[in-house]
């Protein structure tokens, strides 16, 4: 049994107010993503998503005059710092598994080298999904934070996907004990 499922997360005010922000849509579609990436690679569905859903969470709103500044974001942007720090504080809270909260912690800090200094770096299997989870969701000057999702079909979405992560996780176990 998970001690921290999707909904939990995503019913959290933390999480609506700063996932609001950067983008629900964008946020399931890359847990989506990252939910068939986990599952053909093997790779634990459950941190996948869980990371998946909260990469953006560290955004801030670059925004000059009511309009979003790209230089200004581009020059100053945090956001995977901020948002690993932010994921991880809420899933200990919650009461994630230690070692779990920092495996999800990493993977946001990872998803994106936008600010970090040029080289390369060797990521884990985890880190890797929600990364290319979220360049697969991306979309031009990033209007993939501004698409929309009703909030019923939204909490539809990541039932169904809490859904597929516990049917895998029991048809692993099963294998494991057969
Ligand atoms: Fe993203």
């Amino acid at each position: 049994m998970r001690t921290v499922t999707l909904e939990t997360l995503f019913i959290h005010p933390i999480v609506q107010k700063y996932v609001g922000r950067s983008g629900i849509a964008h946020a399931i579609e890359v847990a989506e993503k990252a939910f068939h990436i986990a599952k053909s690679t093997n790779v634990s569905p459950d941190l996948a998503t869980k990371a998946a859903l909260l990469h953006d969470i560290g955004h801030y709103k670059w925004y000059e005059n009511g309009k979003w500044n790209f230089d200004l974001y581009k020059e100053n942007d945090i956001h995977a710092i901020k948002g690993a720090a932010r994921a991880h504080k809420l899933l200990v809270r919650l009461g994630e598994n230690l070692q779990d909260a920092k495996a999800i912690a990493l993977a946001i800090l990872l998803h994106t080298d936008s600010y970090l200094p040029e080289g390369h770096l060797k990521l884990s299997p985890l880190q890797q999904i929600v990364a290319k989870a979220d360049e697969a969701d991306e979309e031009p000057h990033g209007a993939h934070h501004y698409k929309e999702i009703d909030a019923e079909s939204a909490l539809n979405r990541i039932r169904l996907l809490d859904q597929k992560i516990d049917n895998l996780l029991q048809s692993n176990d099963l294998e494991h004990t057969s």
